[in-house]
C-alpha cells in the first residue's frame, strides 16, 4: 500500500520559549505591527491602529525622515540605482562605500573602517575572523546576541564575567592562559538595561593583562558623549581606547548595515577575511548615502545630543519618583521592570490601547522573572507626550498592581 511507504516525520519548526499562541488568544501580542507612515516628534501611523507615540524605536536622535539624509538616499539611487555589482571584494564597492568608510573613521578617530551588510553580521565576522583554536574570548554577560554568535562561530575559547563586575573581569583576564591571544568584548550601552559599560576600568585592565579591547556601540553613536561621538568621548578617554570599534549604521544613523572603525592592518585584514564581508552582497548606495549623510547631520546639529539629554531626564526622573524600578539606566533606553511576564504584557497592552508604541520583553530575550516594557526616548519626543507616557504608565501600573 502507498500509505505505508509515507514516513513519519518530526515537525520542521522545533519546540521554542515563545507561547506565541497563549500571547495572541490573550490579546497581548503586539509584535510585527505594521507601521504605514512616520510622523513628526517621533510618533508613527500604525496599520488599525493610527496615530502613535514610538516609545520603542531606536531613532535616538530622531533622524529618521531627515530632509537631507533622505536627498542623500534619493540622489544616490539616481546615480548608481538600487543594488550593486555583488559583493565589495569583488564588482561591489562604489567610491561611496569608500567616502562612508573614511568618514567613519574621522568621526571615530581611527585610521580605517570597514562596512558590513548588517550589525549582526559585522559582530559575527569580526570576532570569528580574528579569533582562532587557542584564542580567549571574554565577554560581559549582558552582550547583544550578535556578540554571542560571533564568539561561539570563532574557534576560541568563550568565557564571561558578571554584568559589568571588573572585579569578575579581572578574574577571568588573570584565569587565562598567559600565552594565550585575549579578546575582551563589551557593548557600550547594554540594549536592554541601558546602562554603560565601566569603560576606563576595563580598558585599564586589558592593558595590565594583555588584552585587546572590542566595543560594540550600537546604542552609543549619537547618544553618548557631549557632542554623540559615543564611549570614549563620554568618559573623556583618548581615541586609542578601543581596538576594534563597531558599530551599526541601522539605530541613530537611519540606515542599514555595520561598521569596525580600527586600525589599517585590522581593516584590511577583515576586508580579505571575514566571511561576512567577503561573501555578503556590499550595502546598496542608498543606505551608504543616507549613512553618509546622517554622520554629517549629527555634527552638524549637537542640539539633538541635548535634546535627547533633556528627554531623557525628564522622562526617568519622573517614572523613578513614581517608584518605577529602571535599573542602572543612564541613557536612552530605559527598561521599565514589570518583574513577572504577565504584568509587562498587561502594562503594554494597557500602553498600546491609549496611543503609545511600546514592547514587552520577556524571557528569552532576558532572564526568567526580569521581564520589562523597554521604553526609548529621543531627542524629537515633546515634553508633553512624554508626560502623557508617564501618566499613562503610572495609571497602569496602579491598574495592574504590584509594579510601582
Ligand atoms: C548591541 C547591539 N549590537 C548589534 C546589533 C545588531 O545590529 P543590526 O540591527 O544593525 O544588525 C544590535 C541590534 O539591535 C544591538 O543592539
Amino acid at each position: 500500500m502507498i500509505q505505508d511507504l509515507i514516513m513519519e516525520v518530526p515537525s520542521l519548526t522545533p519546540d521554542t520559549l515563545w507561547d506565541i499562541e497563549f500571547y495572541k488568544d490573550q490579546g497581548l501580542y503586539f509584535y510585527l505591527e505594521e507601521i504605514e507612515k512616520l510622523l513628526p516628534n517621533g510618533r508613527v501611523h500604525v496599520k488599525g491602529r493610527g496615530e502613535m507615540i514610538m516609545l520603542g524605536g531606536y531613532s535616538y536622535l530622531g533622524l529618521i525622515g531627515h530632509p537631507k539624509i533622505n536627498q542623500a538616499a534619493q540622489e544616490a539611487i539616481e546615480r548608481y540605482g538600487t543594488g550593486t555589482y555583488g559583493v565589495r571584494l569583488l564588482a561591489g564597492t562604489l567610491d561611496l562605500h569608500s567616502e562612508l568608510e573614511r568618514k567613519i573613521a574621522e568621526f571615530k578617530g581611527t585610521a580605517d573602517a570597514v562596512t558590513f551588510s548588517s550589525g549582526y553580521v559585522t559582530n559575527l565576522a569580526t570576532i570569528s575572523a580574528l579569533l582562532r583554536k587557542g584564542d580567549v574570548v571574554i565577554c560581559d554577560k549582558l552582550n547583544h546576541a550578535s556578540i554571542v554568535d560571533g564568539c561561539l562561530l570563532s574557534l576560541a575559547k568563550f568565557v564571561r564575567f558578571r554584568h559589568n563586575d571588573m572585579e569578575h573581569l579581572e578574574y577571568r583576564l588573570a584565569s587565562a592562559d598567559p600565552s594565550a591571544r585575549k579578546l575582551v568584548v563589551v557593548d557600550a550601552v547594554f540594549s536592554m538595561d541601558g546602562d554603560v559599560i565601566d569603560l576606563p576600568e576595563v580598558s585599564r585592565l586589558c592593558r595590565q593583562y594583555g588584552a585587546y579591547l572590542m566595543v560594540d556601540e550600537a546604542h552609543s553613536i549619537g547618544v553618548l558623549g557631549k557632542t554623540g561621538h559615543g564611549i570614549e568621548e563620554h568618559f573623556g578617554l583618548p581615541n586609542d581606547t578601543v581596538d576594534i570599534k563597531m558599530g551599526t549604521l541601522s539605530k541613530t544613523i537611519p540606515s542599514a548595515g555595520g561598521y569596525v572603525a580600527g586600525s589599517d592592518e585590522l581593516c584590511q585584514f577583515l576586508k580579505h577575511e571575514a566571511r561576512g564581508f567577503i561573501f555578503s552582497a556590499a550595502l546598496p548606495p542608498a543606505s551608504a548615502a543616507a549613512a553618509l549623510a546622517a554622520l554629517e547631520v549629527i555634527e552638524e546639529e549637537p542640539e539633538r545630543s541635548q535634546r535627547l539629554q533633556r528627554n531623557y531626564f525628564h522622562f526617568s526622573d519622573q517614572l523613578r519618583a513614581a517608584g518605577f524600578d529602571l535599573l542602572q539606566t543612564e541613557t536612552a533606553i530605559i527598561p521599565i521592570m514589570c518583574f513577572e511576564l504577565e504584568k509587562a504584557a498587561l502594562l503594554a497592552h494597557y500602553c498600546q490601547q491609549r496611543g503609545i508604541f511600546v514592547q514587552a520583553i520577556v524571557a528569552p530575550v532576558v532572564p526568567e522573572g526580569q521581564a520589562r516594557l523597554r521604553s526609548t526616548v529621543c531627542a524629537t519626543h515633546t515634553l508633553e507626550d512624554l508626560d502623557y507616557c508617564v501618566e499613562t504608565l503610572i495609571a497602569g501600573a496602579k491598574e495592574i498592581g504590584g509594579i510601582l
